[in-house]
Formats: C-alpha cells, sequence, structure tokens
C-alpha cells in the first residue's frame, strides 16, 4: 500500500479538508495530517480539541469496491489496527471501548470518527479520521471532561511523532486490506480479545439519555453490540446507543 501524506500547520478538520480532496478524486491512501485543528470534531456532534504538539491528528482516505452498507464494523477493525500499533509501540494496557474508542486503563488515549461517502451499493469511501492523545498540556483532562491518557505517560523516552504516525498508517493499510478482504468476521475475535468491557456489567446509554444495565457478551460479525439486558441477547448498533462503565 502506498500511501500520500500532506501535512498541514492548521486546518479546520483533517475529515473537512480529507473529505473535499476525496470528491476531487485524491487516492486511496491519502492521509492528511495536521499540527492543528481549529474545528476537530468527534463522534455525536462534540468536538475534539487537541493544543500544538499534543497529539497526532490525522485522517486516511480508504476507497472501497464495496458499498457503505457492506462497512459495518469498519471503525471496530480500524481500532484492532491501533491496537497492534501501540502494542509494536510497546504501550502496554491498551484497550478497546465499543465501538471505537481506544483506552488506557479506563482513560481515553485516541478516538476515531469515520465519515463515508458514496452509495450504499456502489463502490464508497472512507474518511477515516483519528485523534491520539501523545503529550497533553497539564489540566487538558479537565478541559475535556472525561478520564484521559496521553502516550507519554504511558511509554517511556521521547515520542518521535513522525515515526509513530509511519506506524499507525502501516497497521492501519493492514488491516483495512484485511477488512475489505475477508470482512470484520475475520477480525472478531481480536477485537472482543481487546475489550475493555467484555464480560462485564455496563450502562447502555440511549439517545434520550436514560440508561438501562447490561452484561457485554461480545459483537457481532456487523460491529453491533452483544449484550444481555434481561430479555436475552441482543444487539444494539452505535446510532442507538452508547456504553458507560458502572
Ligand atoms: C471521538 O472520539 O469522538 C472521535 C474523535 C476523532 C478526532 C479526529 S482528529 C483527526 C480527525 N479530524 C477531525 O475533525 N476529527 C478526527
Amino acid at each position: 500500500q502506498r500511501f500520500l501524506l500532506e501535512v498541514h500547520d492548521l486546518v479546520d478538520s483533517t475529515n473537512t479538508r480529507l473529505t473535499r480532496a476525496a470528491a476531487e478524486g485524491a487516492p486511496s491512501g491519502t492521509c492528511v495530517a495536521a499540527e492543528l485543528q481549529e474545528g476537530g470534531r468527534g463522534r455525536r456532534g462534540r468536538t475534539w480539541v487537541s493544543a500544538l504538539g499534543a497529539g497526532l491528528t490525522f485522517s486516511l482516505l480508504w476507497r472501497f469496491s464495496q458499498g457503505a452498507a457492506g462497512l459495518s464494523g469498519l471503525s471496530l477493525a480500524v481500532g484492532v489496527g491501533l491496537g497492534r500499533a501501540l502494542k509494536e509501540a510497546g504501550a502496554k494496557d491498551v484497550a478497546l471501548k465499543w465501538p471505537n474508542d481506544v483506552l488506557h486503563r479506563h482513560r481515553k488515549l485516541a478516538g476515531i470518527l469515520i465519515e463515508l461517502q458514496g452509495e450504499m451499493l456502489g463502490p464508497s469511501a472512507a474518511i477515516i479520521g483519528i485523534g491520539l492523545n501523545v503529550r497533553l498540556p497539564e489540566g487538558a483532562a479537565a478541559a475535556i471532561g472525561q478520564p484521559v491518557a496521553d502516550l507519554s505517560g504511558i511509554l517511556p523516552g521521547q515520542i518521535n511523532r513522525s515515526q509513530l504516525l509511519a506506524l499507525l498508517l502501516r497497521h492501519l493499510g493492514d488491516v483495512l486490506s484485511e477488512f475489505e478482504r475477508d470482512g470484520f468476521n475475520a477480525l472478531r475475535e481480536e477485537w472482543v480479545a481487546q475489550h475493555a468491557y467484555h464480560g462485564k456489567l455496563v450502562n447502555l446509554i440511549l439517545p434520550d439519555g436514560s440508561s438501562r444495565e447490561a452484561t457485554v457478551l461480545g459483537v457481532a460479525e456487523d460491529g453491533t453490540l452483544l449484550a444481555e439486558a434481561g430479555e436475552g441477547l441482543q444487539r444494539f448498533s452505535s446510532a442507538e446507543i452508547s456504553l458507560r462503565g458502572v
């Protein structure tokens, strides 16, 4: 896999920038990275804030021959790729949180925002945005409003962000090729083995803010969460619910 890397000092959002490039025909493997984002976006309309030099913020374009309808599970596959890369970098105690957060000891280390282009059935393209905390400034956790971790607190020595980006891209390329060829099912066990909440009692948060307790039993071949919430085994999609530890 060849990657085409575009590095900016400042952009609105690398996802937005790459979405535009994709519409203009940028090839699969194009990566847009930025030192700073003015309008970094997270899932569910949240913002992604990161200070200068504090993280790695980039987006990778991947073109698929299958339609967007066949890409369920993609965000989990990307989590597997990040997990492999962080492990190779020497990070221990890294886990995944359904659907696609990367945690270190229950603190958020990285987030993934995937946006799809194209038809449900025709060829499609995914804009895979990743924000990884590398060295957060003092007090960042309070501003972010949830427990966060950064790589500098996990790995000894200086972290070379260029090398880290190369490592991440290599693993993402591998996992995306595997996903394209065999689907998420081939990565499912590897994903579940890293799930921070596997077999645990959690709160499932519904869009209206209400919650119910459930025990996490795994993920299905389409990436939906399998959980037991008192009425037998049920599937939950990330559009419907989010998960919180109890
Ligand atoms: C989340 O956890 O809610 C996902 C966060 C994703 C943030 C990254 S940073 C690079 C890319 N550009 C964006 O605007 N968002 C993603």
